[in-house]
């Protein structure tokens, strides 16, 4: 496994200029309580799906009391960076590591940190144990952990909470009651490593807001109604800092991420409209400006995007914040557009419920591409605003005219909604 992840890691280190920012210190987040964690940017792909161009940072903490414990590790690729900071802050004297989730990012580093804390008990969820000895063969040392249980460091107490599904069925939050930290794991976290500083109050939280909701859209989307549910449960804690497992760490005001959680779990639905079309030949692509001045006329903001030039990790998350979506695709083989139906696809796959949509494209001899894609996006409850306009070739004047008209009534449809 190590050699593995090393040998890309080591092709990579040859291809990037690294930047003295990258590689991030170790932090005090509040006395005794410290960030161990690294920035990556040499991953392209995140679960080797999902781009992202401006790094992830791997959060890791530690937390002293009379005891020591260490919370989430890092994916293994950043090991010596790790370990370098581990040492610093505890000379391996750690007597807890905390687990709140084993998807390897946060988990890889375990066993080679295992090796300099041969004697530290690992702190996890009944389902993480089973998953530790399926991805490490690591079964001993472990305590398996209950909702609401307690872990008395001395002169500093951690309470765990099962937060099942935000990311994985084992995945639990930690909460340090003496700062009222809570070590979130997944939930609260967003792309982008943090070049920048740690605090959202030592950068602009506002460049992270996009890489928020891209992440959430992303990773976290499927799982709503657990984070809907981890919400309320997160209702009845004092909370003063909010320590994710990437990204920020919000300790002035952590209730403007909560509220943006809030508001991710409710499927966001901005007004506005998101415009994403493809095209082989340009046909479709004639429509798509009178498809966005119909939207300009109507008042609302829109964005634009293409199926073929823009990843569909940034097409679902656009997709996620706006109420509005027209979709723009020829037929294809009888059926939409290709890249087309993979968005079709994994929106249902990512559950994303509740749209006003709009269609038009081009084809030649069948046609039906749009009312296949309408037919699938009423499954998840998306309003088809009629008609769909499909049109032969190239497109009419009147059909252009028709576009404006559809832009404006998706628009209209979105702002009465
Ligand atoms: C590979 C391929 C498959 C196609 N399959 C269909 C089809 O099944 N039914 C149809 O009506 N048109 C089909 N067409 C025709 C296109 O839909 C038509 O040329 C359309 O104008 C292309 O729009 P565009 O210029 O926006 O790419 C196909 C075209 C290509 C290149
Ligand atoms: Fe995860
Ligand atoms: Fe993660």
């Amino acid at each position: 496994m190590i050699d593995f992840e090393v040998k890309p890691l080591n092709r990579a280190f040859k291809l990037i200029r690294i930047k003295p920012q990258m590689l991030i210190k170790m932090k005090e987040v509040v006395p005794d309580v410290y960030y161990i964690g690294v920035n990556d940017h040499l991953t392209k792909l995140f679960e080797g799906l999902w781009p992202i161009p401006e790094g992830v940072s791997y959060n890791s903490y530690v937390v002293k009391g009379e005891k020591t414990a260490l919370i989430e590790t890092v994916k293994i690729p950043f090991i010596d960076e790790f370990l370098k900071k581990v040492e610093e802050v505890t000379s391996f004297d750690i007597d807890y590591i905390i687990l709140n989730h084993i998807e390897p990012d946060h988990s890889s580093s375990l066993p080679r940190l295992l090796e300099k804390v041969p004697n530290a008990t690992i702190y996890c969820s009944k389902k993480a144990e089973g998953m530790l000895d399926s991805l490490y063969g690591i079964t001993e040392n472990i305590h398996v952990v209950e909702e609401g249980e307690k872990l008395d460091l001395g002169g500093r107490e951690l309470v765990f909470y099962m937060d099942p599904l935000v990311h994985w069925p084992e995945t639990m939050i930690t909460y340090d009651t003496k700062d009222k930290i809570l070590f979130s794991c997944d939930a609260f976290g967003s792309y982008k490593a943090l070049d920048f500083g740690l605090f959202h109050d030592e950068c602009d939280p506002d460049i992270y807001y996009e890489e928020t909701i891209r992440y959430f859209s992303n990773i976290i989307a499927k799982y709503v109604k657990y984070v809907k549910k981890a919400m309320e449960k997160l209702a009845g804690l004092d909370i003063k800092i909010i320590a994710p497992a990437h990204g920020l760490i919000w300790r002035k005001n952590p209730q403007r991420i909560i509220d943006l959680y809030i508001h991710l779990s409710d499927r966001m639905a901005i007004p506005g409209v998101v415009v994403i079309w493809g095209s082989m030949y340009g046909n479709t692509a004639k429509v798509v400006n009178h498809v966005v001045e119909g939207i300009k006329e109507a008042g609302l903001p829109v964005k634009v995007l293409n199926f073929s030039a823009d990843h569909l990790s940034y097409l679902i998350k656009e997709t996620w914040k706006y109420k509005g979506v027209i979709l723009g695709f020829p037929t294809y083989d009888g059926g939409p557009f290709l890249n087309t139906s993979y968005y079709l696809h994994l929106i249902k796959r990512k559950d994303l419920k509740e749209r006003i949509v709009g269609f038009f494209g081009s084809s030649m001899w069948s046609g039906r591409a749009l009312k296949q894609a309408a037919d699938q996006v009423q499954e998840l409850d998306w309003e088809v605003v009629e008609p769909l306009l499909e049109f032969k070739g190239s497109p009419t004047d009147e059909v252009l005219e028709q576009a404006k008209q559809l832009g404006k009534a998706v628009a209209e449809r979105v702002k009465s909604s």
